[in-house]
């Protein structure tokens, strides 16, 4: 059939084949269809939708337009994590070493902060010389030797999503659920792993800013995994405000090694262990989540989970004293107080504006191309639901510029609500599909 036939059909809420399917992102990933007709699709599939067994196909076409990694070589249940995106999120960076250190291989690929939201690799960095692009051979080796190793995407891993989300990106395409669905999944499919556990992020800072859209897109993926025959399970976790006090790379860094130690925020900690335990159990460990939780607090416990750690950053050829004295990492020239005008409880502290705010002093990215300040970001001194007085710090600017700072400032301010009336904590694990 002809592209424009495929179109038409879309167009008209129809039924597009498994082969139809194919023949559009072969067709595309090759260089064959031109993008015009794909921006066409792309919209017609945003007012149609697509049901169950074509976001499958769509899934399974995106993940075969590239290489699919063999992990089989990796003892025991190999496990990826993948967060939809977040602010202050440093949830792999604490809960990667924790579960390697009780026996959970961790193969994971991690990708680059855009926008207003953090990345992984980015924050590795942090540590100097840390390679983020092993090969795949040094990557199993690496998990079988010490159960941990993190890496940069392969260039050829899922390229069909890397031109479609190019093109949703500037089509306002991006925000339909089968298309989420079909570039999150395809990428996790094609890493190779055998169980997945996905932190769908809901709120101010995510992706999808309501319970009802994350529910529906949580669910979307995981029926994709089942029928891929993965273990998975998606957790709807808390992003209305910055998940922990750190947001900015060294920032977050600094927080995950003291989480690793023991010294972690309540919030992070709860996603680290809500998410982590499912991934204990998914590895056959332990059978019971309430078990697998303790043998998790046992290891920050007892040193070895932060042991862990320090071992996977030389085994990346990271420099550990990074880790083992925190006053290595380079600060920021200035330290700046935001304080509160009235007093009151804190109600929010909006987490794409600390994102943005923290992006503005430097710490994020708005194009791939962009180089990021590692030192920059803002450290929360209060938390949705804590009483302030006025002139108490809601937070501190780090910043290696003022005119920067002050713009940050405000941003902070309009994204601040404190109010008389008492609030409550914010709930973190808001909902789980399995
Ligand atoms: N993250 C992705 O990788 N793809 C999407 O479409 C949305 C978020």
């Amino acid at each position: 059939m002809r592209m424009y036939d495929l179109i038409e059909k879309k167009k008209l809420g129809q039924e597009l084949s498994t082969e139809e399917i194919k023949d559009i992102i072969d067709g595309y990933t090759r260089g064959d269809i031109p993008d015009y007709q794909i921006s066409a699709l792309l919209m017609a599939i945003c007012f149609n939708g697509m049901n169950v067994r074509e976001r499958y196909d769509l899934t399974m076409a995106m993940r075969d337009s590239g290489d699919i990694l063999d992990l089989s070589s990796i003892d025991g249940v190999k496990i990826d994590k993948h967060s939809t995106g977040g602010v202050g999120d440093k949830v792999t960076l604490v809960l990667g070493p924790i579960i390697a250190s009780i026996g959970v291989p961790v193969a994971k690929m991690s990708g680059r902060g855009l926008g207003h939201t953090g990345g992984t690799i980015d924050k590795l960095e942090a540590f100097p010389g840390f390679n983020v692009s092993l090969s795949e051979e040094e990557f199993i080796d690496q998990v079988n030797s010490i159960k941990i190793a993190v890496t940069g995407q392969s260039k050829n891993l899922a390229p069909a999503d890397k031109k479609l989300y190019a093109l949703r990106d500037v089509t306002a395409t991006v925000d339909e659920i089968s298309l989420i669905t079909g570039s999150i999944m395809s990428k996790k499919l094609a890493a190779g792993t055998d169980a997945i556990v996905l932190d769908v992020t809901v709120g101010d800072g995510a992706f999808m800013k309501n319970k009802e859209d994350a529910l529906e897109l949580a669910k979307s993926m995981v029926d994709i995994g089942k029928r891929a025959n993965k273990k998975i399970a998606a957790y709807l976790t808390n992003m209305d405000e910055p998940l922990g006090y750190a947001v900015g790379n060294n920032l977050e860094v600094i927080e995950a090694i003291e989480a690793l130690k023991g010294n972690g925020p309540e919030d992070l900690m709860e996603v680290v262990y809500a998410l982590g335990s499912q991934m204990v159990v998914f590895s056959g460990i332990e059978t019971d989540k309430a078990k697998a939780r303790a043998l998790m607090e046992e290891a920050v416990k007892n040193g070895s989970a932060y042991a862990k750690f320090i071992e996977f950053i030389e085994a990346q050829g990271g420099d550990a004293t990074y880790a083992k004295d925190i006053n290595k990492f380079s600060p920021a020239k200035y330290v700046i107080p935001v304080n509160a005008e009235i007093d009151g409880y804190v109600h929010a502290l909006k987490a794409e504006s600390f994102g943005l705010a923290s992006m503005s002093l430097g710490g994020g990215r708005e194009t791939f191309d962009d180089v990021i300040d590692m030192s920059v970001g803002i450290i929360l001194n209060k938390k949705v639901g804590d009483s302030i007085k006025a002139g108490e710090p809601i937070c501190y600017i780090h910043a290696n510029d003022q005119a920067k700072a002050d713009h940050a400032k405000d941003m902070i301010l309009k994204a601040t609500v404190i109010s008389p009336d008492k609030c409550d904590h914010m709930k973190l694990i808001i909902d789980i599909v399995e």
